[in-house]
């Protein structure tokens, strides 16, 4: 039997967001600027070796699943062959993957062989102007027949796009009926300020409410549903429709409750809340060669000490602003 881990909430943990890389092929205004962030010298950045050590670690004291994020992952060189590493890893039962698909197609076939539990898909419009406009590159087409692909290989899909007032409020209702034909769920985010710029609005007006009164008002039969355990998404069903929809409080922070994630960033950092700025840089204890007792105390201590919600992480933090890249914290 695999260990139970609980935080000083209660809270059990067992989901890992890794991040493979800070870099990322496309620029969405939402997460970078139009430059593109500081990248971190290859040096700075987990090791394979690294990662799969860790991983395990954190295999045994009850972390079961993964989600590779970024930046991008597949702009990660070699990828796949750490996919296959921590496929191996005992007590990792599901391996995720968050892209943006632009890279992702010729992978299809070998995520499907390793069994991969599902991939979110970030894309935010089917216009494919205005998918320019957002990412500023031209990809709109990969990303599609990714989508395309991934329903064809029956690997879950679901879909990420991030609401953004003036930008793709037109396309809200168009990706709901995406759900109709297609077993997709398919979510709608708030936006949060983790753009790298630190600009943003005093008021989000694009709430998890008022994104589901627009739905409504569209889909009248729209229904809440259960949602899965310790799910980020609040699920709606509209009769006859093959996949669902969900929508993520991701700025309103309502889930926090039953939160059971943890992240690790590109550069081995260790956050206990997607809203804090770094609580343990785990890669300076593996470089100082930390035996993984160490390592496990070092954990346990920043485990037992999570705030209890991303409002008492953002207080906490030593740099108060919220203003990094989605992409330097992998998302
Ligand atoms: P599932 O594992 O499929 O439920 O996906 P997920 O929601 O955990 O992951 P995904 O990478 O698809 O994230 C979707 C959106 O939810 C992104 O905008 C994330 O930044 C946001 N999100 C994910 N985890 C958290 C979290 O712990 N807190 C907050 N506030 N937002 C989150
Ligand atoms: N606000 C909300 N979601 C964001 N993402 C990236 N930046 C932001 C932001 N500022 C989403 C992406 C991706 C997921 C990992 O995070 O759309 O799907
Ligand atoms: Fe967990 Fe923090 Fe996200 Fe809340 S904001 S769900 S506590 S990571």
């Amino acid at each position: 039997m695999q260990q139970q881990l609980f935080d000083n909430h209660g809270r059990p943990i067992n989901y890992l967001r890794l991040a493979v890389t800070d870099r990322c092929n496309l620029r969405c205004f939402y997460c970078m600027p139009e430059e593109g962030i500081h990248y971190l010298p290859k040096k700075e950045l987990l090791t394979f070796e690294e990662i799969e050590r860790l991983v395990t670690l954190m295999a045994s004291m009850g972390i079961s699943k993964i989600r590779l994020t970024g930046g991008e992952p597949f702009v990660r060189t070699d990828l796949m062959q750490l996919i296959r590493k921590i496929r191996q890893i005992k007590g990792i039962q599901d391996i995720h993957i968050t892209t943006n698909g632009v890279l992702t197609a010729p992978f299809i076939p070998e995520l499907k062989e390793l069994g991969i539990a599902s991939v979110n898909l970030s894309l935010d419009t089917l216009d494919r102007d205005r998918f320019k406009q957002i990412t500023r590159r031209d990809e709109f087409d990969k990303t599609w027949e990714v989508l395309q692909l991934l329903l064809t290989a029956k690997i879950p899909v679901k879909l990420n796009a991030v609401v953004m007032d003036g930008k793709n409020i037109d396309d809200i209702i168009p990706m709901v009926e995406l759900a109709k034909d297609h077993p997709i769920s398919v979510r709608f985010i708030e936006e949060m300020p983790f753009n790298g710029e630190g600009n943003h609005y005093a008021k989000l007006f694009w709430t998890h409410h008022k994104i589901v009164e627009h739905i409504r008002l569209a889909f009248p039969s729209l229904q809440k549903v259960d949602d899965p355990k310790s799910s980020t998404a609040y699920h709606y069903q509209i009769p006859n429709f093959k996949g669902n929809i969900g929508v993520i409080a991701a700025f309103s922070r309502t889930f926090c409750g039953t939160c059971n994630r943890i992240r690790v960033t590109a550069q081995g950092v260790l956050k206990t809340c997607l809203y804090d700025d770094g609580v343990l840089n785990i890669k300076n204890l593996m470089r100082e060669g930390r035996s993984d007792e160490e390592l496990k105390q070092q954990l346990m201590k920043a485990f037992s000490n999570r705030p209890k919600d991303g409002f008492e992480a953002e207080q906490k933090r030593s740099n108060k602003k919220v203003n990094e890249s989605m992409s330097t914290i992998g998302g």
